[in-house]
């Protein structure tokens, strides 16, 4: 077992490796969140049904993990089933996912345990079928005690629908507590979150090119770098989230502030004169 933050770099292609080498160590993002896009494309390209792209894009689910696993990458947070996908895909393809993801567990935990990954999941899980409920708290179960990157899946997961549940919970805290609204924090929110544990995404990703946030993490995205690739995820490789992260670099990130340039030239400026007409 390796002990959390052991770097696997020898561990990476070639390709990755010197990819990696452009990157400053010292300004990895903790946190990567990616909404994983465009199975249904990838298929269809190729003339193939459906399932195929999203049989293809479980692979890339394992190799992007096991990338971000020899970075030393803390958080992997995969958009995997929304709540909208649930209720507005055909049964028939709910049905193939909900097998998909059963089967994924079943044969890459031994990967996960061999890679220190550590699996995790968001969303309303207690809606899926119980027999996936069981494989993902086997899974979870068994991957526990591992010390390296946490893969979280978001599964049946909405962004509004996790601040729903988030309020109901504040407010019966707030009830037992006998507290009155005034007294509510930013702070008293992210702790009802489904994400409370996690910091806040440095970066998201979204292959295949649309330019749309999908109702994901629409609280913890508010300060986080977006990446749009046109890249379809089944195409997607660890290689290209290290692109990624070395396009994440070159940004300065401000929070609202000046950043460091510190608004250079921006001292008491003289105040220009408008002329009402
Ligand atoms: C979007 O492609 C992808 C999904 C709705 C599901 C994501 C699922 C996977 C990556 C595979 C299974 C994951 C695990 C963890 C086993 P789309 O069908 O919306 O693509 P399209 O927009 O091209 O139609």
């Amino acid at each position: 077992m390796y002990p959390a933050g052991t770097l696997r770099i020898q561990e990476l292609t070639a390709e990755e490796r010197a990819v990696y080498a452009t990157l400053k160590p010292e300004r990895l993002p903790e946190h990567v969140a990616i909404i994983m896009d465009g199975n249904g494309r990838w298929a269809g390209h190729r003339s193939l049904k459906r399932f195929l792209g999203h049989q293809q894009g479980a692979k890339s689910v394992q190799l992007v993990t096991e990338t971000a696993s020899r970075i030393g990458l803390p958080w992997l947070t995969l958009y995997a089933f929304s709540l909208e996908n649930n209720l507005r895909r055909p049964r028939s393809e709910v049905n193939f996912l909900m097998r998909l993801l059963r089967s994924y567990l079943e044969n890459n935990v031994q990967r996960m345990m061999d890679n220190n990954v550590r699996m995790r999941y968001i969303g309303r899980i207690h809606e899926l079928p119980p027999e996936v409920q069981e494989k993902m708290h086997w899974a979870e179960e068994t991957t526990a005690r591992n010390t390296g990157t946490t893969l979280t899946l978001a599964l049946n997961y909405g962004g509004r629908s996790e601040l729903v549940d988030a309020f109901r919970g504040l407010a019966a805290e707030m009830k037992q507590k006998d507290l009155s609204p005034e007294r509510i924090t930013e702070e008293d929110i992210h702790r009802h979150l489904y994400t409370a544990h996690m910091p806040d995404p440095d970066l998201l990703i979204r292959t295949s090119g649309e330019m749309r946030l999908s109702n994901y993490l629409l609280w913890q995205i508010a300060y986080t770098e977006i990446f749009v690739t046109e890249r379809l995820w089944p195409d997607f490789r660890g290689i290209h989230m290290l692109e990624a992260i070395a396009d994440f670099q070159r940004r300065e990130r401000r929070y609202g502030g000046l950043g460091e340039s510190g608004g250079e030239g921006s001292e008491d400026p003289e105040p220009v004169k408008i002329a009402a007409h």
